[in-house]
């Protein structure tokens, strides 16, 4: 910490029971190899804390990071949040008191590198939470029809409401079906996820931990292509990095750094 002086600009996650975070590991190591004078902390609040503390965190950080469950809850203390933020109806990302939403910006960016314009295809979303909203937001927006799968069917019935209100064609669904093209898992469990989806021309895992989940590895063990959950963590802390402080960062430094720490396996 020895770069640490009077210009040290403050960073930081915005969260509740985070201590499973590798934002700060991502975030430091990308200041410190970018010579960029700057530290990110987590900041672990319960809700009532947050609600002390959201007002002088958004003054004195130059930006953060949101995490369950305040993605939703901090959008109204902030000056504005852009376009994708809004249709998502979620931050992940602070600058300067204003709002982004990178984890659409990463599946977006991640999954458009591999097939180009979804037009005329299908994806299946897994899951109706905040993640699976950003995903469903960030594939609508490359052309495809949306079919949302979740344990809780209200959920799945209340975003696809939603994504139609937002101009997706946008459906409930019990599983995939074998026409399926995309399949993005949104949930923290990548078993839920049925195998007639591994007809999917590209796999998308949200979950990083094992990097290759069970879902993963079938994927490819059948050829198909698979985007890891460490993959579209990454991307989107480097997509935050571009908004902060301009910096773009290797994305493969940066898992080889987490693997080297052993953070990640
Ligand atoms: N790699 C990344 O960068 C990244 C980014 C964001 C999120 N994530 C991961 O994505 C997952 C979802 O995050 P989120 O923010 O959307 O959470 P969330 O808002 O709490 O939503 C969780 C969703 O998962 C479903 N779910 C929970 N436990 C389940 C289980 N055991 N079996 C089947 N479905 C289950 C829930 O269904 P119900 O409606 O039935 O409760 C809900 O649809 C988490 O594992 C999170 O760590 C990763």
């Amino acid at each position: 910490m020895s770069w640490i002086n009077a210009a040290t600009k403050l960073f930081g996650l915005v969260g509740h029971n985070i201590s499973y975070t590798l934002s700060p590991a991502i975030h430091n190591y990308i200041f410190q190899e970018a010579g960029y004078n700057a530290v990110y902390l987590a900041f672990d609040l319960s809700e009532e804390r947050f609600l002390k503390t959201i007002n002088s965190i958004i003054d004195l950080c130059e930006g953060f990071n949101v995490t369950i469950p305040y993605k939703e809850k901090v959008v109204e203390f902030l000056n504005g949040v852009d376009r994708n933020a809004e249709r998502v109806g979620a931050v992940n990302t602070v600058h300067r008191g204003y709002g982004y939403n990178t984890d659409y910006t990463a599946i977006k960016s991640l999954v458009n590198e591999r097939m180009g314009s979804l037009e005329n295809m299908i994806c299946f979303i897994y899951g109706a939470g905040g993640a699976a909203k950003a995903s469903a937001v960030a594939l609508g927006d490359l052309g495809c029809r949306l079919f949302i799968v979740n344990r809780t069917a209200e959920k799945a019935e209340h975003l696809a409401r939603k994504l139609d209100s937002l101009g997706y064609e946008a459906y409930v669904a019990n599983q995939c079906s074998a026409n399926v093209d995309v399949v993005v898992n949104a949930t923290p469990n990548p078993s839920f996820v049925h195998d007639i989806c591994l007809s999917a021309k590209l796999v998308v895992e949200l979950v990083y931990a094992p990097v290759e989940t069970v879902l993963v590895r079938k994927a490819r063990s059948r050829g198909v292509e698979a985007i890891d959950g460490i993959r579209v963590l990454v991307r989107q802390a480097l997509e935050a990095q571009k908004i902060w402080s301009g910096i773009e960062f290797p994305e493969d430094k940066v898992i080889g750094y987490l693997y080297a720490r052993k953070l990640i396996w």
